[in-house]
């Protein structure tokens, strides 16, 4: 066939085996529900130039990828995915990895029973991880997320800029939607912010925060309104998991791809996420959910609210129940 351009078929054929120079690469480890959840934000989003999705299930990160990547053209995406089975080199220089490995909770479980068998999981990927990407900053979402986080950080040695912990941007993403509900308000016109530990006791929604376009929330519901959006918020991934017969996978994904974007943006956003404390808030030795400052070195800064003596006194249980939690990392 003669082309209008003159050329041939066959050589726009040989045009079509193109040459991509990647700006930024995403590796996400699991092609679970949250994985491939996340994989497919950046994708759908164009947050990242290339994602690989790995998982150690024969075939099931390609499909996955396969399939997202029908999409493409439908959405007009431009982000490359693979899927690969277990095949690290294909990792090789990622700016940033994604750890979404593990078991997920099933009903009545809490996230701190599944740290036996997602400990060992864990620490094997971020060893293979950073053996071919030595550079990359680390993200989180394993559970119990904020011991995984910790673990992540003992067993890599990295410096604490590079690892971070992904509860914190996935609660305060529930609860801005139970905040919207009691307001009536549009999801994106709250702010709120939750700190503490990722799990249904230790999380700190800080309703003092919460506002609504700059208007407090206190000055628009009640006391009961706001702490009735704490609770629920506390309880939201629970509340999930016990309607759909495991873990929750939307809002994780698309908050670990949040959280992708403001590092490989560098956008400097505020965002809470677990983090290594060094004496901020009063706390050390632990990661633990923080606002942070993030760009492209990972948490850039940690801004230390000004807490009031009740919030303090949670914060300080927040941190003994994650402790505790590391303990077990020991045994
Ligand atoms: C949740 C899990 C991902 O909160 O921890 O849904």
């Amino acid at each position: 066939m003669q082309l209008r351009s003159g050329k041939s078929a066959a050589d726009l054929k040989n045009t079509t085996n193109i040459k991509y120079t990647t700006m930024s690469k995403v590796t996400v480890v699991g092609a679970g529900n949250v994985g491939a959840t996340c994989a497919n934000v950046l994708v759908t989003n164009q947050i990242a130039d290339e994602v690989v999705l790995l998982d150690i299930k024969e075939g099931v990160s390609e499909g996955k990828a396969m399939d997202i990547m029908q999409t493409a053209n439908i959405l007009g995406t431009n982000t490359r995915l693979v899927g690969v089975t277990n095949d690290y080199k294909m990792t090789e220089g990622s700016d940033m990895v994604v750890i979404t490995s593990g078991i997920p909770r099933k009903p009545g479980m809490t996230r701190e029973e599944l740290i036996g068998v997602n400990a060992g999981i864990v620490k094997s990927v971020t060893d293979q991880i950073l053996a071919h990407s030595p550079n990359a900053i680390i993200l989180c979402v394993s559970n119990p997320m904020d011991t995984m986080t910790y673990l992540i950080h003992k067993v890599s040695g990295l410096p604490k800029n590079r690892i971070i912990g992904m509860g914190g941007a996935l609660d305060s993403a529930r609860f801005k939607y139970f905040l919207s509900l009691a307001l009536g308000a549009n999801a994106t016109e709250v702010e709120g912010i939750v700190i503490g530990g990722h799990g249904d006791t230790t999380m700190i929604p800080l309703t003092r925060f919460a506002a609504y376009r700059g208007l407090p929330a206190s000055s628009l519901l009640s006391e009961e309104q706001l702490q009735k959006v704490a609770a629920d918020t506390m309880v939201g991934g629970a509340t999930l998991t016990k309607l759909l017969g495991t873990s929750a996978w939307y809002a994780p994904g698309a908050a670990a791809a949040q959280v992708c974007a403001a590092v490989l943006h560098d956008q400097k956003k505020l965002i809470s996420c677990s983090a290594l404390l060094d004496g901020e808030y009063g706390e050390k030795d632990l990661c633990i959910g923080v606002p942070c400052i993030l760009g492209k070195n990972g948490i850039e800064k940690i801004v230390e609210f000004d807490l009031n003596e009740k919030e303090k006194e949670l914060f300080k249980a927040s941190a003994e129940a994650v402790h505790k939690t590391n303990a077990a990392l020991a045994q």
